[in-house]
């Protein structure tokens, strides 16, 4: 009779525990956890300013969040990918398979990237890109894992093209770093420009991320184009366009430029980049709510006015917080999370954007002139411009 007792008591208590444990949401388990994002950004080397900003910004929104997105806590893990293809596809295993990062955000040069999308691939981690602007990552290597919140290099690029043409070029030289990211912009400007009438009458190209520009400037100076089109960044631009007016150039020969060129590098031209017209999907002095309450609280915790780096690394965090909430924090459930981050409208600083099939932002390219440290926004140069996303099936 006792021994009854004690066995319906053990069976009540079991279905008990059956019933709670149905009422407890899936995941649950696994939300006490962090969710581990892994940076791998440049720290080091000519685009270690670009790789700080996209961080910064980053952290800054989910701290805006009260460091937890959809209630889950944000860890982070880092790595210094130095912009360095060599030892890329090593960093980005660093994260995915030693640290086990659930989600992979980077990084600033399109050959680091391409690597990292192959690892981020094998692993199927959800991969974020907040800059490098490789076509081939919405293009043919295209997947559902892979998310991008910057441009491709050719959406700046053409822009700027059809944007030189109207300005009276008929006549261009290109000049630009050798690897994917210059490779892809020079391709985009003069697709635009020789469309219009215009004729890209020479290439020019140095290797990355070399800064000896002087042979190549007096090649400029005795081919007298109408325009030069170059594609430069970070520490190497701000050199490069010191030599460019230092040459004598700067007055005779309109330099236009993906608008990387003078973001977050003004000051370090000394002056010498006032004036200068470039095309981008950002810019100082739009006119919108959401981008100044971002410069304001930016500016506060980094002393430093936000960059176009700045707002992809916001956006990239704003992104992860989409597919976040849509799963309840439940990042096991990848295609219900992805579905979410792939319908997302994300209210940008930049203005709001929503992603293409291929995951990369459908968005405006402005017309920028530099004045002072800022690139003031002066016109629309291409209007929700979508990359063609050669290549993508998916
Ligand atoms: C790239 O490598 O894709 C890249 C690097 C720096 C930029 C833009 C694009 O500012």
């Amino acid at each position: 009779m006792r021994k009854d007792l004690q066995a319906r008591r053990a069976f009540v208590r079991t279905m008990v525990a059956v019933a709670m444990a149905s009422l407890v949401p899936l995941g649950a388990a696994q939300a006490a956890d962090p969710v581990k994002v892994g940076l791998m950004l440049p720290a080091t080397g000519t685009f270690a300013a670009l790789g700080t900003a996209i961080s910064n910004a980053f952290r800054l929104y989910v701290e805006e969040q009260g460091g937890t997105l959809a209630g889950r806590e944000i860890q982070y893990a880092t790595v210094d990918d130095e912009s360095d293809p060599a030892k890329a596809t090593e960093n980005a295993n660093r994260l995915v398979v030693r640290d086990r990062v659930d989600v992979l955000v980077g990084t600033v040069h399109s050959g680091v990237a391409l690597a990292m999308a192959r690892v981020a691939r094998q692993r199927d981690t959800l991969f974020i890109v907040p800059n490098a602007g490789a076509g081939d990552l919405t293009g043919s290597l295209c997947a559902p894992n892979l998310f991008r919140t910057s441009f491709t290099n050719w959406q700046p690029a053409y822009a700027m093209g059809q944007a030189a043409l109207e300005r009276g070029a008929k006549s261009a030289v290109t000049l630009t770093w050798n690897y994917a990211a210059g490779q892809e912009a020079v391709k985009g400007f003069a697709q635009a420009f020789e469309a219009g009438g215009g004729k890209v009458v020479r290439e020019l190209a140095l290797p990355f991320p070399n800064v000896e520009f002087q042979a190549y400037l007096t090649e400029i100076a005795s081919l007298k184009p109408d325009a030069v089109y170059v594609f430069f960044a970070g520490a190497g631009a701000a050199k490069f366009v010191r030599d460019y007016a230092a040459a004598g150039l700067k007055d005779s020969i309109p330099l236009y430029s993906s608008g990387f060129l003078t973001d977050g590098t003004l000051e370090a031209m000394g002056g010498a980049g006032e004036g200068l017209i470039t095309a981008l999907h950002y810019a100082d002095g739009l006119d919108n709510a959401r981008d100044q309450a971002f410069r304001e609280k930016y500016q506060a915790k980094y002393g430093i006015a936000p960059d176009v780096y700045a707002v992809q690394g916001y956006d990239a965090a704003q992104l992860l917080h989409v597919g976040l909430e849509a799963v309840g924090g439940d990042v096991r459930k990848k295609a219900e999370m992805r579905a979410a981050m792939r319908a997302a409208t994300i209210d940008s600083p930049r203005g709001a954007f929503t992603l293409s099939a291929a995951h990369n932002p459908v968005q405006d390219i402005y017309l920028r002139r530099a004045e002072g440290n800022q690139n003031l926004v002066i016109g629309i140069a291409a209007e929700k411009l979508a990359d063609p996303a050669e290549g993508c099936n998916m």
